[in-house]
């Protein structure tokens, strides 16, 4: 499989949107440079990101970002090698409230520890697909 993929989820600490703008900025360099792709799932109860790529770049950046001080409890979901990308046109997708996602008091009750990898896949999965369909 040429690419690696990686979920995890974590909760943010001190969440707000010049934080946020910061991660986002220096993350769509860094992995344009290093070839990664994915999408960051951003709420101020849960960071769900999915990363893609080359393996070694894949896995560097992720030990960057589980040292990043600016979320915790980091916990990886899914890791596997997967023949295409899902994110192959964004350096960093982002998307901000998934109304249809997980609710607040879901993540609450442990939805993050109880969701198969198949369920975490779906939810990318479907950004993907919206974000492919024309606006409108
Ligand atoms: C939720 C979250 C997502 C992040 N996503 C990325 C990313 O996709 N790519 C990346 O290079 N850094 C990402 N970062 C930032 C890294 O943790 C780190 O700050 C960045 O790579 C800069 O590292 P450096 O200062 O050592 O160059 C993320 C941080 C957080 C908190």
């Amino acid at each position: 499989m040429p690419y690696l993929q990686i979920v995890y989820a974590s909760r943010p600490f001190g969440f707000d949107a010049g934080t946020l703008i910061d991660i986002l900025f220096k993350a769509r360099a860094k992995n344009a440079r290093a070839d990664v792709t994915g999408c960051l799932i951003c709420r101020d109860d849960i960071y769900l990101q999915l990363l893609e790529g080359p393996a070694e770049n894949v896995t560097r950046i992720y030990k960057k970002i589980r040292e990043d001080d600016r979320h915790v409890e980091v916990t990886q979901l899914v890791r596997h090698g997967v023949p295409e990308r899902m994110f192959g046109a964004w350096a960093m997708r982002d998307d901000p409230v998934q109304s249809w996602m997980w609710s607040r008091e879901e993540i609450d009750a442990g939805a993050v520890n109880t969701a198969t990898s198949d369920e975490v896949l779906a939810i990318f999965q479907r950004l993907a697909q919206e974000a492919s369909e024309p606006a409108g």
